[in-house]
């Protein structure tokens, strides 16, 4: 099975800083990486130069971190699905927490990016999870399996889509690592219901180089969607060590 370890940037790095790490990354015998699928999503601005660094025949992914439902038109600031393809992505995330909380993201809106990243070959990177007080109050499995459900509606083949569970409380400076008790329920349910359609279900929030192996260890966790950890390269690269060695 194949094991997802990706990095989203955030609102950060120069294409300077872009360029180093992704030549880096490039100059690394990916081989050593065998089983594992390493992906990285710049802000936008820096997805040609990263693309263009790592070459079509890097077995690192490149996506974007949002995309528009409309394929052009008058939407000032945002870019397109086609748009972000042309610069070399290949994944779209959808629906992070930070999207739906300070950008009015909704279900509504993540479903219709799903369906137009579907619709253009690329693959969805879909964020689901729930605040600390759903959590605990016990609720989230429900709450995050309403949230993929809303996801997902309507979209014909859901074969390319990635989830990626990141409980809010997890994730950023402020979060709380998680306990592999905290989410093999949600796993459970996740891989219940959606396991045989969807291409992988991650982990994000807060992951490290002290935590990753035993959340990857978690009954039906495929993968691991980082922040923090792997902004820096070396970061990235002795977190793929350390997966590929597990
Ligand atoms: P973090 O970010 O690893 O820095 O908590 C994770 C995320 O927001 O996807």
């Amino acid at each position: 099975m194949t094991i997802w370890v990706g990095t989203g940037w955030k609102m950060n790095k120069t294409l300077a800083q872009a360029r180093d790490y992704a030549e880096t990354l490039a100059a690394v015998e990916q081989e050593r990486w065998a089983g594992i699928q390493p992906f990285i999503l710049p802000p936008s601005t820096a997805l040609a130069v990263v693309s263009a660094v790592l070459g079509p025949r890097s077995r690192v992914l490149v996506g974007a971190q949002n995309a528009h439902w409309a394929d052009a038109g008058a939407w000032t600031g945002e870019v397109s699905v086609p748009q972000v393809a042309d610069a070399g992505a290949t994944i779209v995330e959808i629906g992070h927490s930070e999207r739906r909380t300070f950008f009015a993201e909704t279900d509504a809106t993540v479903n219709l990016k799903v369906k137009a990243t579907v619709r253009h070959g690329l693959t969805p990177l879909v964020c689901v999870g729930e605040p600390a007080s759903v959590f605990a109050a016990r609720g989230s499995v429900t709450y995050v399996l309403d949230e993929v459900r809303a996801a997902l509606q309507g979209v014909n083949d859901v074969s390319s889509v990635v989830l990626a569970y990141e409980p809010i409380w997890a994730i950023g400076s402020g979060g709380r690592e998680a306990e592999p008790a905290d989410i093999a329920d949600v796993f459970a349910a996740v891989q219940a219901e959606w396991g045989g359609s969807v291409q992988a279900v991650l982990f994000g929030g807060s992951v490290n180089l002290g935590n990753a192996v035993p959340i990857l260890a978690v009954e039906g966790v495929d993968g691991l969607f980082v922040g923090r950890a792997a902004w820096d390269v070396d970061g990235f690269i002795e977190l793929l060590d350390l997966v590929a060695a597990r």
